[in-house]
């Protein structure tokens, strides 16, 4: 989707990522950060010990977690309901695979250092669809066990759903942090990525061509900025 600010878009960039994407990345990122903080709380300190937080929103953590999930819930629910295109967009960029993918992913850690990466021509590279993967999969599956410990009944399978729960948190925190230090470019292979997702969602087209070649060229091919 075009960008409708006045100013011109520069020859040397190009648009990654429309408005809508952009807020939709927002909210999840603020509602996961604060649900991790305090899930990370519970763990570490129990339920009784208030956090910064908790005391100066004179709010019990629980509470501000509680808020944050239901919170996620409706981003996600929003999202079905008003993005069912973006979507099956990011479902069929996410599961998508190619020959060369394994090798992608072995040269990663010396790629994230030098910048020359391997070729693919996804939306998407191969680190990334795995990290799509395990972030929907632990997100779904929080959301969905973390609305039950709230809303049904306490039983039985309250223990195992809290279990799960903490769980999932587990496989998702390394994934995201891994996510965070790559997408702000601490990495010196992707530096400037960042603009993808923020202050207008268009980057140079250099590191556009350094980290999803076959994209660019598509959008050069067809002129077009998308999503
Ligand atoms: C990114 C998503 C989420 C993360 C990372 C997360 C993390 C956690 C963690 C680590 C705990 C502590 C588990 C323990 O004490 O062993 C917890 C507890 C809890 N979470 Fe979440 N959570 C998430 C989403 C949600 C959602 C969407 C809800 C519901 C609206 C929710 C409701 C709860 C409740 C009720 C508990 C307390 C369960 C009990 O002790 O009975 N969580 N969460
Ligand atoms: C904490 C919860 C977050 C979640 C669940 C999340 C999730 C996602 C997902 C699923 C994508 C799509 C493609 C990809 O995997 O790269 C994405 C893209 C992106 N995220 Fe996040 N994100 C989070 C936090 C952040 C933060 C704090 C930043 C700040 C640097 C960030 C920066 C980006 C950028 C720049 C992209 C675009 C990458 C591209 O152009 O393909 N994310 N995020």
């Amino acid at each position: 989707m075009p960008e409708t600010s006045a100013a011109r878009p520069r020859p040397d960039t190009v648009q990654r990522y429309g408005r809508a994407a952009r807020w939709l990345h927002v909210w999840v990122y603020l509602t996961v950060l604060t649900l991790l903080a305090t899930g990370w709380w519970f763990v570490l300190y129990g339920y009784h010990r208030p956090t910064l937080a908790a005391r100066l929103l004179g709010q019990p953590d629980m509470t501000i977690h509680q808020v944050a999930g239901y919170l996620l819930t409706a981003v996600l629910l929003g999202w079905a309901v008003f993005g069912p295109r973006g979507i099956a967009a990011f479902v069929r960029h996410t599961l998508r695979y190619r020959r060369g993918d394994g090798r992608w992913l072995a040269d990663w850690p010396k790629a994230a250092v030098t910048g020359r990466f391997g070729g693919h021509d996804g939306h998407f590279d191969p680190g990334q669809r795995l990290a799509n993967i395990v972030m929907v999969v632990a997100l779904l599956v929080l959301v969905l066990t973390g609305l039950g410990l709230t809303l049904l009944p306490s039983d039985a399978l309250s223990g195992s759903m809290l279990l799960i729960h903490e769980w999932s948190t587990f496989a998702l925190t390394p994934v995201i942090v891994g996510h965070i230090i790559v997408a702000a470019g601490v990495l010196p292979g992707y530096r400037g990525v960042w603009r993808s997702m923020h202050l207008g969602g268009r980057l140079r087209t250099d590191v556009a061509q350094r980290l999803w070649p076959g994209w660019l060229r598509e959008q050069q091919d067809s002129d077009e900025p998308r999503r």
